[in-house]
């Protein structure tokens, strides 16, 4: 793997968790693999009063905690010595006058180790710092690439809706260049969500089949067995629908429902996902709830223990109508999906957390079988598992043994667990090298995210705008609003459930 050039990574917002937790624990699994370039450091900034030394510490925490198990044979050694690339710089992003000093700091810093005036930008603040920070990162003479590059890191959300993630990439274009801004969707640094890719186009049996005419649905889910959390704040202005579907659940979509790209290029890649978000047929305000519900977690009992619901959460409005559930079905007008229905599915404290992507074809059109056996013909499943348990499950039907024809639903399973030298690099670590590399494939462009707000926004209008499309309540520990049945077409069918309920309660209700 190629090395980067050298250069600094400064991350503004560097006392928060996502530093800690993910971002440092990263870099320091490159360093680990030798992947980072040998003159090179973070500077942290923030406005929390920490000398180089307590960052140090509090980063060394993180990495003991959060870095990835393959590097378990790091030594104490090797922490100590990542971490005196680490420095710190305390000082209040909003005001524009205190940029000339984390210039100083920051160049003296370049100076020092020879980064070459290499700058790698790294927005882990509120949202509302996102045009502050570039902005003054410009004026500062920040965003000129005459002598190195620099890079502009942008964690998600990405806007609130349609208008607001406009205005941000206006604001962002105002002083760096789309190819300087690399957008962070978290699943595309994911090694099996690349693999979609690998799967379909470079195995000779599946492509032919990826298309109306075999493949009867599409079904996406990404559940999670955990609440919001201390997250309780933020949630409440997000919902399920901003924080999973807009982003994530989308742009998995895009990259089943895509052409082959005709080279494997940044632009290449984000060409067809482009074209796939294009293509969706949009939902219309006054359609919204026969192809979106939305529900929210009741308090429950799962395995004998109490669990709160989602407005007993901290920070949450005991009277909040935010989903934390979302199921919906949508329809990518092409020539290869036309008509295809495509359900997607996320939630917060369902049975158990796992991403995975169904592709469910159409039985074989001659039910030479059934009519012996008075069986149905199975359906083919291809399931895709995102996580955990990463892999491939491809179910058939099988004679079953003994007199007659009858056949059975059997599974060939493929687990990445099983490959002896199997590392998945985590979602940060993939995207991190890459953008220390220049490569923006797995980053959302301008125009991609622009167009997954647009599908999603007549959803947010007629939530806003229509109370009595019902917020289901659902018992935490059961797979959400059972009414999300009713949006399958094929009545023979229902969603996937990779395990059962497991609250006691299976009661739904109407919040
Ligand atoms: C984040 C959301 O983007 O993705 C979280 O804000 C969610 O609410 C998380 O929990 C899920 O990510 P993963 O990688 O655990 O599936």
């Amino acid at each position: 793997m190629k090395i980067p050039s050298n250069h600094i990574l400064v991350i503004f917002g560097a006392s928060g968790d996502l530093t800690n937790r993910k971002l440092v624990p990263a870099v320091f699994d490159l360093f680990e693999q030798n992947l980072v370039p040998d003159n090179f450091a973070i500077l942290g900034l923030g406005r929390t009063q920490m000398s180089d030394a307590d960052f140090r510490i509090k980063m060394k925490e993180g990495i003991q905690e959060f870095a990835s198990k393959h590097n378990h044979d790091s030594t104490a050694d090797d922490i100590d010595a990542f971490v005196q690339k680490l420095y710190y710089y305390a000082f209040n992003t909003k005001e524009e006058s205190e940029y000339a000093g984390f210039k100083e700091r920051l160049l003296s810093l370049d100076a020092k180790l020879n980064t070459g005036n290499n700058f790698i930008f790294y927005l882990a603040t509120p949202p509302s710092m996102y045009t502050v920070i570039p902005c003054n990162l410009a004026k500062e003479g920040l965003a000129d690439e005459e002598n190195g590059f620099k890079r502009l890191i942008v964690e998600k959300p990405f806007g609130y809706d349609l208008e607001t993630a406009k205005s941000l990439n206006k604001d962002l274009l105002k002083n760096f260049q789309e190819d300087q801004i690399y957008r962070i969707d978290h699943y595309l640094g994911k090694e099996t969500v690349q693999n979609l890719l690998v799967t379909r186009f470079s195995n000779g049996i599946f492509e032919p089949l990826w298309n109306r005419n075999y493949v009867s649905h599409v079904e996406i889910t990404s559940s999670e067995s955990i609440g919001v959390g201390n997250r309780g704040g933020y949630y409440e202005g997000s919902g399920a629908l901003r924080d999973m579907v807009q982003n994530h659940l989308l742009l998995l979509a895009g990259l089943v429902g895509m052409e082959p790209p005709a080279v494997i290029t940044s632009n290449g890649i984000r060409n067809e996902i482009a074209k796939v978000m294009q293509s969706l047929r949009p939902i219309k305000e006054e359609e919204v709830e026969n192809y979106v519900i939305r529900g929210q977690y009741v308090d429950s009992t799962i395995k004998g223990v109490a669990t709160k619901g989602y407005r007993e959460e901290q920070g949450v409005n005991p009277e909040s109508r935010t989903e934390t559930y979302v199921a919906m079905k949508f329809f990518i007008d092409n020539m290869r999906w036309a008509d295809v229905p495509f359900y997607i599915r996320t939630g917060k404290m369902l049975p158990t957390r796992v991403t995975e992507v169904v592709i469910h074809f159409k039985p074989s059109p001659h039910r030479l079988f059934a009519d012996k056996s008075g069986m149905q013909h199975n359906h083919n499943q291809l399931v895709i598992r995102i996580q955990p348990d990463e892999g491939l499950l491809m179910k058939f039907g099988m004679k079953t043994p003994g007199a007659g024809f009858n056949s059975q639903t059997v599974n060939m399973d493929f687990h990445y667990s099983d490959l002896a030298d199997a590392y998945l690099p985590s979602a940060y670590e993939r995207l991190l090298h890459d953008c220390m590399l220049g490569d923006s494939t797995l980053y959302s462009r301008g125009d991609v995210v622009e167009a997954a707000w647009e599908f999603v926004k007549p959803i947010q209008e007629a939530w806003k705008k229509n109370n009595n499309i019902p917020v289901h309540g659902y018992p935490a520990g059961t797979w959400g609003p059972d009414v999300a049945d009713d949006l399958i077409e094929d009545k023979r069918q229902t969603w996937r459930y990779p395990c059962k309920n497991l609250a006691n309660d299976g009661n739904y209700c109407e919040l």
